[in-house]
């Protein structure tokens, strides 16, 4: 397996001080700045667009950033999030009506590419794109909030999708989004995620270094 990835979710940082948080948790060993769009339509919340990922990258972010997409429509955001300095741009299959075509605008405008299955979604959407997708990512809880709990039927979901991935001959990561925390990574990396997303056991605690180093040790053991 690949080596595995850190994406702290910026969901749960603090807005008023955001660079200096990403640069404190990038410091702290983080691998991927998950940056969490919400539109107040696809999710019952609004958070950040394109202006927010640039001015992070005019701050000096050079990490890469993980853009995950939780609007609809979903084709018109990708450009701007490409010239925003995004580089994994991922969407709700339900949210697109062409899910091929939004891969391959994703792919056309330099990005890594991935589809994002809520808890109760099927896996089939990825069948027939598998060639497109640099990442899938499986949601862990009912997506628009931080601070939820990891819903544990997302195990087996990973499993299953750990085995489509790994039969497919492609290079996809598996990335799981809600609810990670310092006690269940272990669980869940076993279950085949290889990227994992943590907005609230991150920033929620007093040390970042600590949780990300803790969360390291839990997938080594
Ligand atoms: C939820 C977001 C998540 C969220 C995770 O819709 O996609 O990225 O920030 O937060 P935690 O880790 O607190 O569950
Ligand atoms: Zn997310």
């Amino acid at each position: 397996m690949k080596e595995c990835l850190i994406a702290p979710s910026i969901l749960s940082a603090d807005f008023a001080r955001l660079g200096e948080e990403v640069d404190n948790v990038l410091a702290a060993g983080a691998d991927v700045v998950h940056f969490d769009v919400m539109d107040n339509h696809y999710v019952p919340n609004l958070t950040i667009g394109p202006m927010v990922c640039k001015a992070l990258r005019n701050h000096g972010v050079t990490a890469p950033i993980d853009v995950h997409l939780m609007v609809s429509p979903v084709d018109r955001m990708i450009g701007d999030f490409a010239e925003a300095g995004a580089t994994y741009i991922t969407f709700h299959p339900e949210a697109s009506d062409h899910i091929d075509r939004s891969l391959q605008l994703i792919k056309a405008a330099g990005c890594k590419a991935g589809l994002v299955f809520n808890p109760a979604t099927p896996l089939h959407y990825m069948d027939y794109v598998m060639d497109k997708l640099d990442v899938v990512l499986l949601m862990s809880v009912n997506p628009g909030f931080g601070g939820q709990s990891f819903i544990p039927a997302t195990l087996d979901k990973l499993r299953e999708a750990r085995k489509k991935i790994d039969e497919s001959g492609y290079d996809i990561r598996l990335e799981i989004d809600g609810g990670v925390k310092v006690d269940n990574i272990g669980e869940i990396y076993a279950a085949g995620a290889d990227m994992f997303v943590a907005g609230s056991a991150i920033f929620n605690a007093p040390d970042y270094k600590t949780v990300i180093e803790n969360m390291r040790a839990e997938i080594a053991k």
